[in-house]
């Protein structure tokens, strides 16, 4: 909890921090990377970085988290701490590394706030930063020990043992163990983050949701190729689409990820659109192979039925499920072949379903379509903790730190 002293200080300087953001989001990267090269190389998502919007994701939640010290002190943002604390472990982050960004993101404040920067104030917001470090510091270190891994161990080389090309765009890969290490397994709906050298030399790291339930001797998960339009193609997800064949070796990290099912037994109801259906599939897979009884509804929405990923899989997994329904929305029409409960056209629309009462909700797919849904829950008074989402990006969205603006149609359904 912040102390009587700096709460009234961090309040009073909240707006101008808020409103000067990027700009200290824009001079801290440009400092860090200056002093510390080697963050680029493997740690830091570059793609992230050329999307200047996206830089905002670590200054901006410094902010927001102060905002919730102030007008909800007795409460700690848990969901935004979780969700940063498992990309961070997924991604090797070490205690030290907090006094590096500490460094640079006050010296980019310092630059940007100039004189408004006063002792006091430096002061208050210095302890914004350190209790937000030290909750993730803890957060992080119980996630690496509840592995047995160090910071420094959480990575692995595995071979492509298969590649499934699903649709034009999205190729499954399978991966086998090279070592006879154990295998750890994943809780249902979590990512690893595969770490690939570049044609310049240079290691990116990117997150991909596991999709298929542990067996002691692989993993497995589907990327989408990201067309660029006028921007650059997509560099890790193009590379591993076109390059990446069986027999090539990749490094995952061991899997992590907040956005799992819980296991307290209540019908569970999955919304994906696109790509989004990577972690539904993981989820599925799992509570096939648990034999689950549970009531499972899953709503896809996608172009067709051709660029429905994982369409074989999900389908034969669902039908082991005794309790399972499935619905489709096809932005094309509502053609297909698929053995499906029913199939739309257009976008998702839940008025076109009937939903399980008392159910957990899982959202994944872009934010237009996860707002969305999620508005349009809310709105049926689904409570928002009930409502779990994952973005394939910085959650630039923080639906559970804001308030809504008021439901919109669901929009097109690709991601
Ligand atoms: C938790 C999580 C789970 C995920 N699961 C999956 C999954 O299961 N399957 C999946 O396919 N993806 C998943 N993703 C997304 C994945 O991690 C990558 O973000 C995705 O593959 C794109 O990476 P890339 O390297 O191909 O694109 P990048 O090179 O990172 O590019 C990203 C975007 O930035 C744009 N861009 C790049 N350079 C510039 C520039 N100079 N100027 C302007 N724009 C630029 C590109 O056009 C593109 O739109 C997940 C992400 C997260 C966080
Ligand atoms: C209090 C300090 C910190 C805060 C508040 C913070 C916050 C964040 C946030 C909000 C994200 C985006 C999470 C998401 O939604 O996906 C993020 C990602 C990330 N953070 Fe931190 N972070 C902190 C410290 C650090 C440190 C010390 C490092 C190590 C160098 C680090 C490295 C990263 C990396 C590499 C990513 C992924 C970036 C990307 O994919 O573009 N962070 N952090």
């Amino acid at each position: 909890m912040l102390s009587d002293r700096s709460r009234p200080v961090v309040e009073a300087t909240l707006p101008v921090v808020a409103d000067h953001v990027e700009e200290i989001a824009r001079r801290f990267y440009a400092g860090l990377f200056t002093a510390h090269p080697e963050l680029l190389d493997g740690v830091f998502n570059r793609g992230n970085q050329a999307q200047g919007s996206q830089q905002v994701a670590l200054a901006g939640s410094v902010a927001v988290f102060a905002s919730a010290l102030v007008q909800t002190p007795e409460q700690v943002p848990e969901r935004l701490l979780s969700r940063i604390a498992h990309k961070h472990a997924s991604l090797g982050v070490t205690p030290a590394q907090y006094e590096v960004v500490h460094e640079h993101l006050f010296r980019a404040i310092g630059e940007v706030l100039g004189d408004a920067v006063t002792p006091e104030v430096a002061a208050a917001w210095d302890e914004v930063y350190w209790l937000m470090a030290y909750a993730l510091v803890n957060q992080e270190r119980g996630l690496y020990s509840a592995r047995g891994v160090r910071p420094e161990t959480v990575w692995r080389e595995w071979e492509v043992a298969e590649r499934v090309q699903e649709t034009a765009d999205v190729v499954t890969f399978r991966v086998r163990r090279v070592d006879d290490r154990l295998v750890k397994t994943s809780l249902p709906g979590q990512y690893v983050t595969v770490r690939v050298p570049m044609p310049d030399g240079v290691r990116q790291p990117r997150q991909y949701s596991l999709t298929r339930a542990d067996d002691g001797e692989h993993r497995q998960f589907s990327v989408k190729r990201v067309h660029g339009g006028d921007a650059p193609d997509g560099e890790v997800s193009t590379h591993l689409c076109d390059r990446v064949r069986v027999g090539d070796r990749l490094t995952l990290s061991l899997p992590f990820g907040d956005v799992v099912l819980d296991d307290s037994g209540r019908p569970v109801v999955f919304a994906s659109a696109g790509i989004g259906i990577t972690p539904m599939a993981g989820m599925l897979s799992h509570l096939a192979v648990a034999g689950s009884h549970l009531p499972i509804t899953l709503l896809h929405a996608d172009v067709d039925e051709e660029s429905f990923a994982l369409r074989e899989q999900v389908l034969a997994d669902v039908r082991r499920l005794p309790g399972a329904t499935v619905h489709t929305w096809y932005e094309r029409g509502a053609h297909g072949t698929l053995p499906v409960d029913s199939v739309h056209a257009g976008v998702m629309d839940l008025d076109d379903v009937d939903l399980p009462e008392g159910a957990a909700y899982l959202l994944c797919g872009p934010l237009p379509f996860m707002r969305a849904v999620r508005s349009a829950l809310l709105d049926r008074g689904v409570p928002a903790c009930d409502v779990q989402y994952e973005v394939f990006g910085p959650d630039l969205w923080q639906a559970d730190a804001q308030t809504e603006p008021s439901p919109g149609a669901v929009p097109a359904g690709a991601g």
